[in-house]
């Protein structure tokens, strides 16, 4: 075995899970690991997990099957599953996968570090997904692969219980990190260079730590010296409070930038979906932001097929689509979820079906996407630059405060500026645009 143990991981999932992954990096270099170059020369692999859809799942399960040949050429190798399916299938996974050494659920990631020093020892496999309420923090810092962002957890768990949703039981209850660890978290941050923070909870607007609610906490951030930017998700819509746009309003750092999942537009699907509100509430909740925020960039979640949907429910969905005209909106097919309350309805819509409504779903949102970029041609937009554009090493690429992303040209030496563009050109996901300053 090398003398400095390596490691891999691999993470699927949401912002959660990368920032999760981002926590068990920092805590595995504290105690010495290195990243290995490659998963066949790793000392140990990890698979950071994601089951919110059939399709996450089956992705994360195959991977996990790939590195089976590898552990019988390499018995040595230690093999762990971390994240959501570890919690929701937990002991089962050893029976399922014999070449897996360690499966560590949502809440015990920060025992990931000493139990993979006594699994190499010990060659024992070891199951850890006691799901305890408040989790123990992790010691070191995240290691964080990107200088410009940085993901900060606000909060764990979901007590909402949508009917669909297995995340309350892959996450747990409830819980928010007292706010002043999280503001001490971020002035680190801001002094080792980082410009803008991403505040991460399943559902932020009910964040609360006895004291601070989510304005608050937003207000404390804003004040932290250095940081330019902040945004966060996700935001529920039925705990948006007035407060908080008001915060968004009044805080130049707090980037105008809404995204509030809807679901669906129609109101007895909604219902059983226990989202906490009708379609007319949703409505009036992107009226009152944008009568606040005139440029604020509202963005979504939708599904379709859900148990008994029928073609006039998703008539609504595409109906309020058109009535709201969000930015943009992540589209899904619901998939079924064993111990979500929704398993008690047959999933009925037919497989063709949800696929149809989807491509209808996406042409709409695409077409309303595309026309509010088009909107924005002409416009000077602050932009903060990522770094060089994907597809061209002469173009640079950065972000909007409402999160859109632009490709200008522009010299290397700008990258980590924020710079005015002017947009030239749209595409329904990307601004093209010419780079009028470069002040700070
Ligand atoms: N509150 C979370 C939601 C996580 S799941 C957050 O931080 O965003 C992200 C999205 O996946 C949900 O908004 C929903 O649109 C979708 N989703 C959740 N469960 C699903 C299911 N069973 N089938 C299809 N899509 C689902
Ligand atoms: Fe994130 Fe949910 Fe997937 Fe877990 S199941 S990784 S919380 S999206
Ligand atoms: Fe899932 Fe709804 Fe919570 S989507 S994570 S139960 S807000």
């Amino acid at each position: 075995m090398a003398e400095q143990p390596t490691y891999s991981l691999i993470t699927y999932g949401c912002q959660m899970n990368e920032s999760d992954s981002e926590s068990v990096a920092g805590d595995l270099a504290a105690r010495g690991w290195q990243r290995a170059e490659s998963e066949d020369q790793a000392d140990v692999i990890l698979v950071n997990t994601c089951v919110v859809r059939r399709s996450a799942e089956q992705r994360a399960l195959g991977r996990i099957w790939q590195f089976a040949p590898l552990k019988r050429r390499r018995p040595d190798v230690v093999i762990g599953i971390l994240g959501c399916l570890a919690q929701k299938d937990g002991r089962a996974l050893l029976e399922q996968f014999p070449h897996v050494d360690l499966v560590v659920g949502t809440r015990d990631l920060p025992r990931v570090g000493s139990l993979l020093g006594e699994i190499r020892h010990s060659r024992e496999r070891v199951v850890c997904v006691d799901a305890i309420d408040k989790p123990t923090p992790f010691v070191a810092e995240p290691l964080r692969e990107n200088p410009l962002k940085a993901r900060v957890t606000i909060m764990y768990g979901c007590n909402n219980d949508c009917s669909y949703c297995i995340v309350p039981r892959t996450r747990g209850r409830e819980w928010s990190r007292p706010a002043a660890e999280i503001v001490g978290e971020v002035e680190r941050l801001a002094q080792r260079g980082w410009r803008e923070v991403m505040l991460l909870g399943q559902n932020v607007n009910s964040y609360h730590d006895g004291q601070c609610d989510f304005a608050d906490l937003l207000r404390r951030v804003a004040e932290v010296e250095g940081i330019e930017r902040i945004r966060y998700v996700t935001s529920h819509p039925k705990d948006l409070s007035d407060r908080l746009i008001e915060a968004v309003a009044t805080t130049p750092k707090i980037c105008e930038n809404f995204h509030l999942p809807a679901q669906a537009g129609s109101d007895r699907v909604l219902a059983r979906m226990n989202r906490g509100y009708g379609r007319d509430d949703y409505s009036r909740l992107t009226q009152r932001i944008r009568r606040a925020i005139p440029q604020a960039v509202i963005t979504t979640d939708l599904m379709v097929g859900f148990p008994g949907e029928t073609y006039e429910d998703f008539e609504d969905t595409l109906d309020l689509a058109r009535s709201v005209r969000w930015d943009s909106a992540f589209t899904f097919i619901y998939s079924t979820r064993d111990g979500t309350p929704a398993v008690q309805w047959p999933d009925d819509v037919p497989s063709a079906v949800k696929k149809e409504r989807l491509r209808r779903l996406i042409e709409v949102v695409e077409t309303i996407s595309n026309e509010i970029n088009q909107a924005m041609v002409g416009r000077r937009e602050e932009v903060l630059i990522e770094g060089p554009s994907r597809r061209s090493d002469e173009m640079l690429m950065g972000r909007t405060r409402g999160d859109k992303v632009v490709i200008f040209a522009g010299p290397k030496e700008w990258i980590e500026r924020t710079i005015q563009v002017k947009i030239t050109r749209a595409a329904a996901h990307t601004l093209f645009g010419n780079a009028e300053w470069h002040g700070s």
